[in-house]
């Protein structure tokens, strides 16, 4: 069973679609052993509540600094002593500490085809302004193991969607959740149970 961290922020539809995948069978031999916000009104709590499993808040709010924060995150995830920690619309840049203790087993969904519209800045439904704007006619997500930079660890997987001329980025952003994210993360978070994954130089190897 891989031990399967899951940190959201807000409506947790990624989550769910990891909670379903393991209900029909198809993400096999994970566990969630939690669910940690930072945000105590995230839709997403109620949907680990509902699920059965733990869910955690850990918010800034609630510490004195930032590295106060920190230091309470990391203690939660290290106490749920996790194999795998997924990043699904987590809006919280992971402390360096956490990125040194987890190497290749922290993995995080965006809402693009990375290297575009990604980085600094590039959250949330700015990353779909950002498309529109540059006026791409594919758009997409990417999953990837998070390192010390922003969106910059190795890729795991990628899906494109088309970009409609008529699309706002609400739209554009709920069609890339339904079209990909919500089939990508489940996925890679099978293929990592499965020990299919592997990392050589920095880039992500398929075995088979
Ligand atoms: C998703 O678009 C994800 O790619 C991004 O934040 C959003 C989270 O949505 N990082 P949800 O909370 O899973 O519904």
């Amino acid at each position: 069973m891989l031990r399967t961290v899951v940190c959201v922020s807000g409506g947790g539809t990624n989550l769910q679609a990891i909670l379903d995948a393991i209900a029909k069978g198809t993400v096999t031999d994970v566990k969630i052993v939690g669910v940690i916000s930072n945000n105590p009104n995230a839709y997403a709590l109620e949907r680990a509540k509902l699920a059965g499993v733990p869910g955690l808040c850990i918010s800034p709010k609630d510490y004195e600094n930032r590295e106060a924060f920190h230091e309470a995150l990391l203690r939660t995830v290290d106490d749920l002593k996790p194999d795998l920690v997924v990043l699904a619309g987590f809006l919280v840049t992971i402390p360096p500490a956490m990125i040194k203790s987890y190497v290749n087993r922290i993995i995080n969904i965006h809402p693009s085809l990375i290297p575009s519209f990604c980085g600094v800045g590039y959250y949330g439904i700015k990353v779909h302004e950002g498309a529109l704007q540059r006026g791409v006619k594919v758009s997409g997500a990417t999953v990837h193991f998070v390192d010390e930079g922003t969106d910059t660890g190795p890729i795991i997987s990628q899906k494109a969607v088309e970009v409609k001329e008529d699309d706002t980025p609400a739209s554009l952003q709920k069609r890339i959740m339904e079209e990909a994210e919500w089939q990508l993360l489940p996925k890679a978070i099978d293929d990592i149970a499965h020990g299919r994954i592997s990392v050589t130089d920095g880039r992500v190897v398929f075995n088979n």
